[in-house]
């Protein structure tokens, strides 16, 4: 558990409120404008979300990381992995491997207790997959996809491979036509994709806990 305190610059023109970690010194001039600070509040503690009994209803989940460039994205996919109790990692093509040693970075940890199997080849990975008896999910937008929020209800025992793929091409299109479903997180603004570890994330926890609008009326 970590403490923290709030302060406030004393400049009436900044008046920048911010929390510091409790006894700690960094916090006595204001990061914006260099004036001093006051204690505005007493110390709380953050204890995470963790360690409360919660459980995911929703199906045994993997997840392929087909040639994911990006050592950020794939430790926060990691960490994320983690958080919503990933069974396995599997890291495909030049996707960089959990023992990475600048992994722990993002993941924070996460990379050492996830297990995880390196292919080099991603569409045999996905083939291994399907022969283990996963459904593969493919995580892509395009014609093809359905809404990830509209998705066929899972049978109980049904296991996914949730596939996710490189940050500008995305899942390799042999990969895609071997998956059950494509399934996309809609997109109401401009832009036609999010970040890959933003949408795995929603991705995961939305097939682990079974997110669905919220009924209307009553
Ligand atoms: C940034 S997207 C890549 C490119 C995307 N195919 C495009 O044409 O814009 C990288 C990966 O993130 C995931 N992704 C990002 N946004 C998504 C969305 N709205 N729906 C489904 N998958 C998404 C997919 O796994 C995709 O392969």
């Amino acid at each position: 558990m970590s403490t923290f305190q709030t302060r406030r610059c004393t400049d009436p023109r900044c008046r920048l409120r911010f929390p510091v970690a409790a006894e700690s010194a960094l916090g006595d001039r204001c990061p914006h404008c260099g004036a001093a600070t006051e204690a505005i509040d007493l110390a709380y503690a953050t204890e995470g979300a963790g360690a409360l009994g919660d459980r995911a209803p929703g199906p045994a989940l993997e997840v392929l990381l087909d040639n994911v460039r990006s050592l950020q994205n794939v430790g926060a996919i990691l960490r994320s992995a983690d958080g919503v109790g990933v069974r396995q990692v599997h890291v495909g093509g030049f996707t960089p491997t959990p023992d990475h040693p600048k992994m722990a970075k993002t993941a924070l940890g996460a990379e050492a207790v996830i297990p995880w199997t390196r292919h080099r080849e991603g569409l045999e990975a996905a083939e291994e997959l399907r022969a283990r008896g996963l459904r593969l999910w493919a995580l892509e937008g395009g014609a093809g996809s359905s809404s990830l929020f509209e998705a066929p209800a899972i049978d109980p025992g049904e296991e996914i491979a949730l596939i996710v793929g490189h940050e500008v091409s995305g899942v390799d299109p042999r990969i895609v036509d071997l998956c059950d479903a494509v399934v996309r997180i809609p997109m109401l603004g401009i832009k036609g994709s999010l970040n890959v570890a933003v949408a795995f994330g929603i991705a995961a926890y939305a097939i682990r806990f079974g997110l669905r609008a919220p009924a209307i009326g009553g």
